[in-house]
């Protein structure tokens, strides 16, 4: 079989970078190793910046998440005694939006549905071949157990931290960042009505708390654990115990409404960035070529926009014969990786307990200055809702 663009990975980058080529009348085919059902399932991400919405608004994508997501002017800071709310739209002329990953894949998975576009779900033992020439190629089992073969004119990792492109790129031209936190998130949803009106992001001694929302009858919170924790450690009562202490059920009225769980898990906190993302005719995408830390709620944010700008130079490298956007692509993509990479950090050290009294006073003395300061307020709404786009091109 034969493709102009082969796509490791239907995540929402790799279904995104699909559907905006296949718009432009590139050919695109789309390999993914888990079920349809599974990839649209897993929950995940859930704010999206406003470039992320441009994105999806200009690929006429955005029709439900405009009518079912949350629009959030910006976001609570609280810490024991005192909650501040930081007016992103004010501050920077742009909110953020509310809406799960997984309503985001469902879209996409829709849009291809009614372009008729080509994926193979259920594949296995994907290994790419040959991506320093110019007639790369895929091989995969399909879910009927026959040996495939993908040629393609590029190839597209969008296959997450733990796929088989980044593997294939040569170690020795490759570099690789690296940070794993001494910290983990417990993420539960719950079947209750969110407590807040926009998200609350917590300090406590006792760690980090986060409560976001996924509809007006589905909450979204998170605690922060030891790496490691077992989850059975954690019965709904403890959970809603410590979140009602951390996010501060009391102050001035305000109360965390419990309500039935109905998913837990445990995520690890790691930072990872590879580079150059970019490999003779091999483009790495998202997770295949990056990792942050969830405190900045960058993760999704940063695939789409590296598909935003890969989109558009491979558009050039294929219908115009022109290399020069493609050249650029990695470190087009980088500057916002690092930027996004920064940030992360920023947010996951400014809220997460250390048991270091030093630290937790200087975690205290940042949160206030930036809380109450102008500069302090500005600087994170203009990294929390995000880069324009066309800053990064
Ligand atoms: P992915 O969504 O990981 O998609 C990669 C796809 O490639 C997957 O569908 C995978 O099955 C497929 N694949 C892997 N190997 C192969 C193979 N061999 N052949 C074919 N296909 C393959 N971000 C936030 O901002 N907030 C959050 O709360 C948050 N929570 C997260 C929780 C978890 C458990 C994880 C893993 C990530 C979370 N993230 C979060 C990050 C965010 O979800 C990711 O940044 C985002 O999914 C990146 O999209 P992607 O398309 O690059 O990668
Ligand atoms: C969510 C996840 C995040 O990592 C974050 O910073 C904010 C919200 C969420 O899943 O809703």
């Amino acid at each position: 079989m034969r493709t102009e663009v082969a796509v490791v990975g239907a995540g929402p980058a790799g279904l995104l970078l699909a559907h905006l080529l296949a718009a432009d009348g590139v050919d695109c085919v789309v390999l993914e190793s888990r079920s349809r059902e599974y990839v649209e399932g897993r929950i995940r991400a859930g704010i999206l910046e406003a470039s992320t919405v441009d994105v999806f608004d200009r690929a006429g994508l955005g029709e439900r998440l405009h009518r079912e997501g949350f629009a959030h002017r910006g976001i609570h800071l609280h810490w024991p005694h005192e909650r501040h709310h930081l007016d992103f739209v004010d501050l920077v002329g742009r909110g953020v939006w509310v809406y799960g990953q997984t309503e985001l894949t469902k879209d996409l998975g829709a849009a291809h549905d009614r372009a008729g576009s080509a994926r193979w779900y259920d594949v296995s033992d994907t290994a790419l071949h040959d991506i320093e020439t110019d007639r790369p190629y895929v091989t995969f089992v399909d879910d009927e157990g026959a040996a495939q073969r993908m040629d393609a004119d590029v190839v597209v990792g969008c296959d997450g931290s733990f796929g088989p492109s980044r593997q294939a790129v040569p170690r020795d031209v490759q570099d690789v960042w690296q940070r794993d936190y001494p910290y983990a998130w417990l993420g539960v949803l719950a079947d209750v009505a969110p407590s807040t009106d926009e998200l609350i992001y917590a300090w406590h001694p006792d760690g980090f708390a986060l409560h976001s929302m996924r509809s007006a009858h589905v909450s979204r919170l998170y605690l922060q654990v030891e790496p490691g924790t077992d989850i059975e450690d954690w019965s709904d009562e403890r959970i809603w115990d410590a979140l009602a202490t951390r996010l501060g059920d009391g102050h001035d009225g305000w109360q965390l409404m419990p309500g039935p769980i109905t998913d837990k898990s445990v995520l690890p906190m790691r930072s990872f960035v590879a580079a150059p993302m970019r490999h003779g005719r091999l483009f790495l995408a998202g997770d295949a070529a990056h990792i942050v830390p969830p405190t900045g709620a960058k993760g999704l944010n940063l695939a789409v926009a590296d598909v935003a700008v890969l989109a558009e130079a491979l558009r050039q490298l294929l219908r115009k014969h022109d290399a020069s956007l493609a050249d650029a692509y990695s470190q087009t993509a980088l500057r916002r990786v690092w930027r996004c990479t920064h940030f992360s950090w920023w947010m996951t050290t400014m809220l997460h307990a250390t048991g270091d009294p030093f630290d937790a006073q200087l975690q205290l003395a940042q949160l206030q200055w930036v809380a109450t300061s102008t500069a302090g307020m500005t600087g994170l709404a203009e990294n929390y809702a995000g880069l324009p786009l066309a800053l990064e091109a």
